[in-house]
């Protein structure tokens, strides 16, 4: 049977198996996809270790996505772009790095009947989470693409990566947000793991504004919490983003394409029993 697996640290409760053997039994695909905890100095010899016991390919979450896109010995467009990966490939000629995060953000985002193009976008967070949302993001012709970040000079460097492909990107600070009123905010930080939200000046908000956060969580985030309190009037989490990239993966890794609908379904549900 094929081998796949997911790396991270910590990695006891990614809910990747349980996905990934719905797609299987879906689909009629043979494979086995487990969670294998890699140390936090050891992910390169974790990976080696599997993929010489025969393993077929791996999902890569934190801390380790960075690493995943430095030890590939090819990368995809979005893997280069993101400079990070979640997906890797192991064929005869080496590993192939991916990532799936942007085009599962994207997908999710259609599912849910949110369009960017032709809205004004604001992307919260600079680090690798953003990093990966930045072109999929640009590439769905948004009026405006808009980075702020805690660190200023972060999202300025982000923004600058992205200009030549599109030009209507621009970075600030939370602050220098308080004139701007966007349509769809993308909360890319961090801050909800710290039950805490990113400080948004009053006004960021346009009517009917969607709010979603890639994190998710038993109950609503912090960043859900103050959107819904700030005017947002449909705030989102993540969940649908997970199953989204998740079977973006599998079709690299498997050539068919899962439905993600009553897996989508079958996770909301198992996280509601839970609160
Ligand atoms: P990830 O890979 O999840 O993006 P990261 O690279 O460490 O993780 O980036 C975390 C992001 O969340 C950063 O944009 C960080 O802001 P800084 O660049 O200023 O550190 C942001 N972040 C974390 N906690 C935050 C908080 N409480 N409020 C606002 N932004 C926060």
């Amino acid at each position: 049977m094929d081998r796949y697996a997911v790396f991270g640290n910590p990695i006891a409760h990614s809910k990747s198996p349980a996905i990934h053997a719905r797609f299987a039994a879906q689909t009629g695909q043979s494979l086995q996809y487990e969670a294998l905890l890699a140390p936090l100095d050891g992910f390169r010899g974790a990976v080696e270790a599997f993929r010489k016991a025969g393993g077929r390919g791996a999902n890569v979450t934190v801390p380790f996505k960075l690493e995943a896109h430095d030890l590939a010995d090819r990368r995809s467009k979005r893997a280069e772009a993101a400079g990070a990966a979640n997906t890797l490939i192991f064929g005869d000629d080496g590993v192939l790095a991916d990532n799936t995060d942007g085009v599962g953000l994207m997908r999710d985002l259609a599912c849910l009947g949110c369009a960017v193009a032709g809205r004004r976008v604001l992307l919260l967070g600079a680090g690798g989470a953003a990093r990966g949302t930045v072109l999929p993001l640009s590439e769905g012709r948004p009026a405006g693409l808009v980075i702020a970040n805690r660190t200023v000079g972060k999202a300025e460097a982000l923004a600058e990566l992205f200009k030549d492909a599109f030009p209507g990107i621009r970075a600030c600070g939370f602050d220098a947000l308080a004139d701007g009123a966007f349509d769809v905010v993308i909360n890319a930080t961090s801050s909800s793991l710290s039950d805490a939200a990113p400080p948004l000046p009053a006004g960021v908000y346009a009517p009917g504004a969607f709010a979603y956060d890639m994190m998710y969580g038993r109950e609503e985030t912090a960043f859900m919490r103050a959107a819904r309190e700030q005017g947002s009037s449909r705030c989102v989490d993540g969940l649908g983003m997970l199953v989204e990239q998740a079977a973006e993966s599998f079709f690299l890794w498997r050539g068919v394409r899962p439905d993600t609908a009553p897996v989508r379904e079958l996770l909301r549900a198992q996280l509601a029993e839970r609160t």
